[in-house]
């Protein structure tokens, strides 16, 4: 007999890294959860031996999709308790280059600002069928303060966390709460390529226990670790210092690897 009690989350970029980890979060505590990236990648295993885990290939970017991934949601579940939008990507564009890659700016707003938008079109529906819905999106504490290299992915986080607050507004009428989370450095396969330091790294399974322990009180934000977000704060209220620790040096070799 179908558990009538058992919640149901939609995570997407849970192929790996934080959201792999968030799948982990939710299924120990008795969630069905619906999987969702281009790839199963590190679900492959899990989803051998999880009978509450069920995966559905999208890719966020592509809103030609829009329509068969909330038809196959709907297979699975006449609702939606929460969906965590966590699907992301990272590029740094290299001023340097003769030719720099603006294009990146495209393929960076598409997946993390517009595959944003692209899956709240998606859950929408059946979070409104929900008792008490949550919707989480992922931003990042990169918009506290500007990084070098950082103009598409800032801006796409920027872009991410405002919409969600405006949207949080427009799904108060529907008893819709939302959340942007606001993660410091994890350790990922996104951060991996990173050469620069990254002050307190943490694995995804620490980020998403404390994102998983966090969201069980619906804030409007969280960003954590509250230590980087300290050292942020100086980068907001003392530009001219953070300009001058951050900006690279005339001659400076890359910062960041492609
Ligand atoms: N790691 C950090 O330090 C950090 C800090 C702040 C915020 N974040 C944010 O946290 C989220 C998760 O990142 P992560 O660090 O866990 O990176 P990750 O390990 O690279 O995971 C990214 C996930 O997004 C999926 N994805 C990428 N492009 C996609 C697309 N077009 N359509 C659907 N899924 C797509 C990937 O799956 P497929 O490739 O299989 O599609 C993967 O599951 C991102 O939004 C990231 O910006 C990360």
């Amino acid at each position: 007999m179908k558990d009538t009690s058992q919640k149901t989350v939609w995570i997407t970029g849970a192929s790996s890294g934080i959201g792999f980890s968030l799948t982990q979060c939710y299924l120990k505590a008795g969630w069905q959860v619906l999987a969702s990236a281009r790839r199963q990648g590190d679900l492959t295993l899990l989803l051998e031996h999880e009978d509450n885990l069920k995966f559905i290939p999208f890719d966020v970017s592509d809103d030609r999709q829009i329509e068969s991934v909330r038809n196959l949601l709907a297979t699975y579940t006449d609702h939606l308790d929460c969906a965590v939008l966590n699907a992301g990507t990272c590029e740094y564009l290299d001023i340097n280059e003769e030719d720099p890659d603006w294009k990146m700016m495209d393929r960076v707003m598409s997946v993390n600002f517009f595959g944003l938008v692209n899956s709240v079109d998606v859950c929408l529906p059946l979070l409104k069928k929900a008792p008490k819905p949550h919707l989480v999106g992922v931003s990042s504490q990169a918009v506290q303060a500007a990084f070098p290299q950082a103009e598409a992915y800032g801006a796409s986080k920027a872009a991410a966390r405002y919409f969600l607050s405006s949207l949080r507004m427009d799904l108060k009428q529907f008893n819709i709460d939302v959340t942007c989370l606001l993660p410091g450095f994890v350790d990922t396969p996104l951060t991996q390529k990173n050469t620069f330091s990254m002050p307190f790294l943490m694995s995804a399974d620490e980020a998403a226990k404390r994102m998983y322990k966090a969201l069980q009180s619906r804030p409007y934000e969280f960003a954590f670790p509250k230590r980087l977000s300290m050292m942020l704060w100086m980068g907001r209220h003392l530009p001219k210092l953070w300009l001058s620790m951050l900006a690279p040096k005339p001659n400076d070799t890359k910062t960041f690897k492609k």
